[in-house]
């Protein structure tokens, strides 16, 4: 599978084992600099913890402080007047995440197929009231198992507010019995079987539990040649994976900004709309006045009806949360910066090197569930824990590692290459297969 066009390949002949060869690949790392631009927790003794919860939540940048007290101070002196004469005006504010914002998730440039706003399920349900338009013959969702628990009832919801019933409108595709990870041909032949039935196909990517990437190009080509709308949720993608969804004419994704993009609990979301859609105004949508077009917006005596402008803009329902939007703009400007397709190339690079360490230390106490093809992974590897799985968390945490847990017995670590090492990739594989 060649998605992502990545350069860098993660042959276990590439690596060794020694703490000397982890520190010489932090020491030849271009991308060295950024983590000293976070703030990150320390444990008891003040020595920094391993933080690997990426996936979670991401750290905070030390820009962060100053562009929300840039916020503050504008209300304190300018109060009202900070909406347009502000030092970054609030009524523009969005604007300023367009071009970043397409940046790291392969929309065209200048397009404006890309808006930050809501939280991610939210512009799940915005994105659904659009998109899903079943008729009597083709009605069906398609979503992966185990699907997150807040899309698989944004999907619910839809289905049943047309009056379907998710029992049979719901087709979630799982792995074979026995494997972890869903196969690339069985999604083709769900997609043969009972394309012409499904109205669209909703996919997380990659999938918060298993970690595992799915071929978005290929999906998406083989979905829409039968008919179907797709749509990615990219809560764990953003940040992480450089997907070109306007190249691979992908109908439409959402994306959160706590986790890789760092930029705070509660973040302002992501939203994407294919330049084929966006400049549809007869689509129909949840409007609200920040839809419309701003340069007639405050002329409300017009009354007039909702006139969506172009893009991803024109699903914009209330005017933005200002002082979170500067934390995402603190963030944006360091991928910017970094530049997706670099960190990305660390990443894999980085994770690869995780699953070397785990591998060398063959240790039956583990499974690595998520695929071994570079393309086909994040920054995550979900390891399956066959014996005592809470202990092993547990010590992990005692030895000051941040990393999460999903019943029954996975934990998810995520090496991220913005603020992580090769040596602490090394250390967390000594913790780990040692304790
Ligand atoms: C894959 C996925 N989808 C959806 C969500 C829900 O996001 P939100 O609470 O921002 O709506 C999350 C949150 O972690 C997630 O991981």
């Amino acid at each position: 599978m060649m998605q992502t066009e990545s350069t860098e390949t993660t042959k276990a002949d590439q690596f060794e084992a020694t703490e000397e060869f982890a520190l010489m690949l932090d020491a030849s790392d271009p991308l060295a600099k950024w983590r000293e631009q976070f703030h990150c927790p320390t444990g008891p003794d003040g020595e920094r913890l391993i933080y690997f919860a990426g996936n979670s939540l991401g750290l905070q940048p030390k820009k962060t402080s100053e562009y929300v007290q840039q916020e503050i101070e504008d209300w304190q002196k300018l109060a009202v007047k900070a909406h347009l004469g502000g030092r970054k005006p609030w009524y523009s504010y969005h604007e300023n995440f367009r071009e970043a914002g397409a940046r790291l998730v392969g929309a065209k440039p200048g397009a404006r197929e890309v808006v930050m706003m809501n939280s991610l399920t939210v512009n799940l349900h915005l994105m659904l009231v659009t998109f899903y338009q079943p008729t009597e013959t083709r009605y069906k969702i398609v979503m992966e198992w185990p699907a997150f628990p807040s899309d698989l009832y944004a999907v619910s919801t839809h289905l049943r507010s047309r009056g379907l019933d998710p029992n049979v409108a719901l087709v979630q595709i799982k792995p074979r019995e026995g494997e972890h990870i869903i196969r690339q041909e069985d999604i083709d032949a769900l997609l043969e079987e009972q394309g012409d039935s499904i109205a669209v196909v909703w996919l997380g990517c990659p999938n918060f539990y298993t970690g595992q990437v799915f071929d978005i190009r290929h999906i998406t080509a083989k979905a829409n040649e039968k008919g179907c709308v797709v749509g990615f949720d990219l809560a764990h993608g953003a940040g992480n994976i450089a997907p070109k969804l306007h190249d691979w004419e992908v109908d439409f994704a959402v994306w959160c900004s706590y986790k890789y993009l760092n930029s705070g609990p509660g973040a302002v979301a992501g939203c994407f709309v294919h330049e084929k859609h966006g400049n549809n105004s007869e689509l129909l949508r949840y409007a609200g006045w920040w839809g419309d077009d701003p340069n007639t917006r405050f002329q409300m005596h017009r009354q007039r009806a909702f006139k969506p402008q172009p893009g991803a803009d024109g699903w914009q329902i209330s005017n933005p949360p200002i002082l979170t939007m500067a934390s995402l703009r603190a963030s944006l400007e360091m991928f910017d910066e970094a530049g997706i397709d670099n960190l990305r190339a660390k990443s894999i690079k980085l994770t690869g090197y995780l699953r070397y360490l785990i591998e060398q230390a063959g240790s039956e106490a583990f499974e690595i569930v998520t695929p071994a093809d570079p393309d086909s992974q994040g920054c995550q590897l979900s390891l399956l824990v066959l014996d005592k799985p809470k202990e092993r968390f547990e010590a992990l945490n005692v030895a000051g590692v941040v990393c999460d847990f999903r019943e029954p017995n996975v934990i998810r670590a995520a090496p991220t290459p913005m603020y992580n090492t090769f040596h602490e990739v090394w250390r967390f594989a000594e913790i780990l297969t040692k304790s």
